[in-house]
């Protein structure tokens, strides 16, 4: 017991203490789609159609939903790295040279020839808070599962997709999965399946952004949903719980499904059906709202994959844990207690992958997520506090300190 005892607590000296770098040898989370450039203009007010007004501010800035995702990660401490496609056009130093400074790995992406870099400008408006966003991609060429497939996946223990090219992407899971069966650890040895030390079958997320139907395709095969407003209210779901409902039937049993709300904050529901609520965190003045989103997804991908790289589960002490991560207003309810039963498999085929009827991420509780969800809530709303992300990594410690 003492030996765990001292994996928790440099779980904790990593993530409360000083800002270690991260270790070689930890396994990185991959998050998977679009890099572009926004060009970011910050006015007084939104222009009126064909009038001429001065901004306020100017900025060049590395964008894209996966690719903001890695900033985040990496202010947070995380390895990370950023897969997709890049367009060797004049760009290309700016984004890559932001991803160096921002200690995002993008070894993998492919380089292509031919097309233009895909562009966002972006209108920041300081009056309302809001922000417009008049996004081009010159049809650069969607990552394949040929680029997909000469990962070395025993490097991750996580993998974010953005949900584009659905039908990609389908395949990249099975690739995943075919890999996950490999470890042959679902089975039996439930202590050492979450041993940090050894290659780790792969959680998957997505998020539910666009109004894109073809999204949904995704969910029997994924372990955790992001839900956007945008694409709850395109289905015609009015709020969270609405949302949570509805998108949990069309999950694989067992995941878990965040869904965030502008200032309503967010809620989420855990593998087995609970669900846990945060209220938003706002700032004294909002600055920058764009990458709420953004952070918050990050804050919460990074939240879960560090209880997953903990001990193994039956070492943990979850007394500890809670006293540990305040900040959280969860109660320990003894009814949420991490449930250790043998996961049965049962598999279902669908789109010719197997998916696991009962999703193994039992590290995700009630109390787990609660704590991550109010968490998230609480970067955000510093966030949007803040122009661009700098600073977030501040945000970051200070949250995990107190
Ligand atoms: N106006 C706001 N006030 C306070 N918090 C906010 C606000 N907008 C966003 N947030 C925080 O950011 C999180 C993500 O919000 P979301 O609506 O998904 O952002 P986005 O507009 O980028 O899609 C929310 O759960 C909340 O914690
Ligand atoms: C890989 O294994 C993890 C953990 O056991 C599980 O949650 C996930 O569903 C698996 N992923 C795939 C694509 O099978
Ligand atoms: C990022 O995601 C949002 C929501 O899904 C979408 O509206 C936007 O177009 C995406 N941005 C890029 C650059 O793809
Ligand atoms: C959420 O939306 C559903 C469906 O529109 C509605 O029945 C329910 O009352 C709403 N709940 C809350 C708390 O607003
Ligand atoms: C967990 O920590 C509590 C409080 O520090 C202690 O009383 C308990 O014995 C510990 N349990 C284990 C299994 O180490």
């Amino acid at each position: 017991m003492s030996e765990s005892k001292e994996m928790i607590s440099s779980f904790y000296e990593k993530i409360v203490g000083t800002s270690p770098p991260p270790e070689p040898n930890e396994p990185k989370i991959l998050c998977v789609g679009l890099i572009c450039l926004d060009i970011v203009q910050v006015c007084k007010q939104f222009p009126a159609e064909d009038s001429d007004q001065r901004c306020v501010a100017h900025r060049w800035q590395r964008g894209g939903n996966a690719s903001n995702n890695c900033t985040v990660l990496s202010e947070a401490g995380n390895s990370c790295e950023f897969l997709g496609t890049l367009s060797a056009e004049q760009h290309l130093n700016f984004l890559q040279d932001d991803m160096r400074k921002c200690k995002i790995n993008f070894a993998h992406c492919p380089t292509v020839e031919g097309f233009g870099c895909p562009t966002s400008t972006v209108i920041l408006s300081l009056n309302s808070g809001s922000r417009t966003i008049l996004h081009y991609n010159p049809n650069l060429p969607e990552l394949s599962l040929e680029n997909f497939e000469k990962l070395n996946l025993e490097e991750y223990s996580w993998i974010h997709f953005e949900g584009r090219n659905v039908g990609t992407v389908l395949s990249m899971i099975k690739h995943v999965e075919t890999y996950n069966n490999s470890l042959k650890l679902a089975s039996k040895d439930i202590k050492n399946r979450l041993d940090p030390a050894l290659p780790m079958p792969i959680t998957i997320s997505i998020e539910l952004e666009k109004s894109d139907e073809q999204l949904l395709d995704l969910l029997p095969y994924v372990d955790v949903t992001f839900v956007g407003r945008t694409f709850a209210q395109f289905r015609g779901f009015d709020n969270m719980t609405e949302t949570l409902r509805r998108i949990s039937q069309e999950a694989k049993s067992g995941a878990t499904i965040i869904c965030a709300w502008g200032d309503r904050g967010a809620m989420a529901r855990t593998p087995d059906g609970r669900i846990v609520q945060s209220p938003a965190f706002p700032p004294h003045k909002i600055i920058d709202s764009l990458g709420a989103g953004d952070t918050f997804t990050a804050a919460i991908l990074f939240y879960l994959n560090r209880v997953k790289l903990q001990p193994p589960l039956s070492n943990r002490n979850d007394s500890d844990l809670a006293r540990n991560t305040k900040g959280a207003e969860a109660q320990s309810d003894p009814n949420t207690e991490l449930q250790l039963n043998e996961v049965k498999r049962k598999i279902t085929q669908n789109y010719n992958i197997e998916s696991l009827e009962v999703s193994l991420t039992e590290f995700i509780d009630c109390t787990v997520l609660q704590n991550a969800v109010t968490f998230a809530c609480k970067v955000a709303g510093a966030k949007i506090g803040l122009t661009g992300y700098e600073g977030l990594g501040n945000v970051f410690k200070d949250l995990l300190k107190d």
